[in-house]
């Protein structure tokens, strides 16, 4: 064997301990192995709160929207009751999808061959089957999942058995409402998506740390007062929010409105949702991760301010995130994905410092470590 073979065929696994300081990351294969993609869907994608959309996207009886968890196609509808119900978007007669994109029915009449659901899943007719023997409506009513709110933002759970978002997201609603006190009036305005060449987790990761920021983000350190940037870690969440003042004149977009006393807040929810509040004008984004293949992840960024009809000053921060940021970060991360795969890494070392800096790299930590713990892997 050769010294070069030696080094490139095999490097054994470090550990990813509990304490970020003394950790590995989490070995290169969780991003690249089409089995730990697979293991994923039970042990993360199954069992947690996944975004769907906003309370705007269903404001009125009848509307409806669709969504998808991992490979699980969802939809959203307002009954006539006023309740936001949410589906397995399948007709319980031989299993076409029921609706797509978004819009506004009286029912939920089946492409195929027409039976039709009420909005409350309710299976109201289904043709030639009044003498079927034994046939009862009842037993072919659509399948629920949970649905929550939370400061209007919708979320499933595919677990019946779940515990309410709620209950496991103490103190982030009143973050939320801190940074944005207008989040009752907002409304969806845009959707941005990015087809990226990278793992999801390696999209996660990198939202999760600032220590990349000043090399590979000129315009956002111009904006963002980076002496203040922390990153919290809490439970399922963790907050990542600069409270220093933004600077006016900056690179990345205009901002003369004075209306804001701090420069950037954003935050992770377990497990591939990121949230967004920039300095100016109200709003808030959601950036959402989606594992479409070990290597392979769908973004999509979803803005919402009051009357759903952006500023002028906030369209520029919209642009500026679609066309400087995201793509500054697609780079970085499809070059990561590239690197997972080289036989020359395996693993690296969390960048902690005691003062939990903005340069320091905890939140990843936090991060893959629920995902070991999700996926079983064992940790010290
Ligand atoms: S599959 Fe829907 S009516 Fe037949
Ligand atoms: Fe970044």
């Amino acid at each position: 064997m050769t010294a070069n073979s030696e080094h490139s065929v095999h490097i054994a696994d470090r550990p990813l301990r509990r304490n970020p300081a003394e950790s590995f990351t989490l070995p290169a294969r969780y991003y690249t192995d089409s089995a730990v993609h697979r293991a994923e869907r039970t042990a993360i994608f199954e069992r947690s709160w996944s975004y769907v959309g906003h309370v705007s996207q269903v404001a009125t009886t009848g509307d409806y929207l669709t969504a998808t968890v991992y490979d699980q196609e969802i939809f959203v509808t307002r009954d006539g009751d006023n309740v936001i119900n949410a589906f397995y978007n399948v007709c319980k007669h031989r299993g076409h999808e029921l609706v797509q994109g978004s819009g506004r029915v009286k029912a939920l009449k089946c492409p195929y061959h027409a039976w039709v659901y009420g909005l409350d899943g309710v299976l109201k007719h289904s043709r030639n089957t009044s003498e079927l023997p034994g046939f009862d409506p009842c037993d072919f009513a659509l399948s629920r999942v949970q649905i929550e709110s939370l400061c209007g933002f919708l979320f499933v759970n595919l677990d019946p058995e779940a515990s309410s978002l709620a209950s496991q997201t103490p103190g982030l609603e009143d973050e939320l409402r801190h940074y944005c006190p207008e989040i009752d009036r907002i409304e969806f305005a845009r959707r941005d998506s990015f087809d990226v060449a990278a793992n999801w987790k390696t999209m996660v990761d990198n939202f999760l740390e600032c220590y990349h920021c000043a090399p590979a983000h000129r315009d956002f350190v111009d904006l963002v007062d980076m002496p203040s940037y922390r990153s919290v870690v809490h439970g399922i969440y963790s907050s990542h929010v600069s409270d220093g003042l933004p600077t006016e004149g900056n690179s990345a977009y205009e901002l003369t409105k004075g209306d804001v006393d701090f420069s950037y807040a954003g935050w992770f929810l377990w497990p591939n949702l990121t949230i967004w509040i920039y300095p100016g004008d109200a709003h808030v984004s959601v950036l959402q991760m989606l594992p479409t293949e070990a290597e392979r992840c769908i973004e999509y960024q979803d803005w919402f301010c009051p009357s759903g009809t952006p500023t002028t000053q906030l369209k520029a921060a919209m642009d500026y995130q679609r066309d400087v940021l995201q793509p500054e970060d697609v780079g970085l991360c499809e070059s990561v994905q590239r690197g997972l795969r080289s036989n020359g890494y395996n693993q690296g070392r969390f960048v902690i410092d005691d003062r939990r800096s903005e340069l320091s790299e905890h939140g990843v930590h936090h991060f893959q470590l629920m995902v070991a713990d999700a996926l079983g892997v064992a940790s010290s």
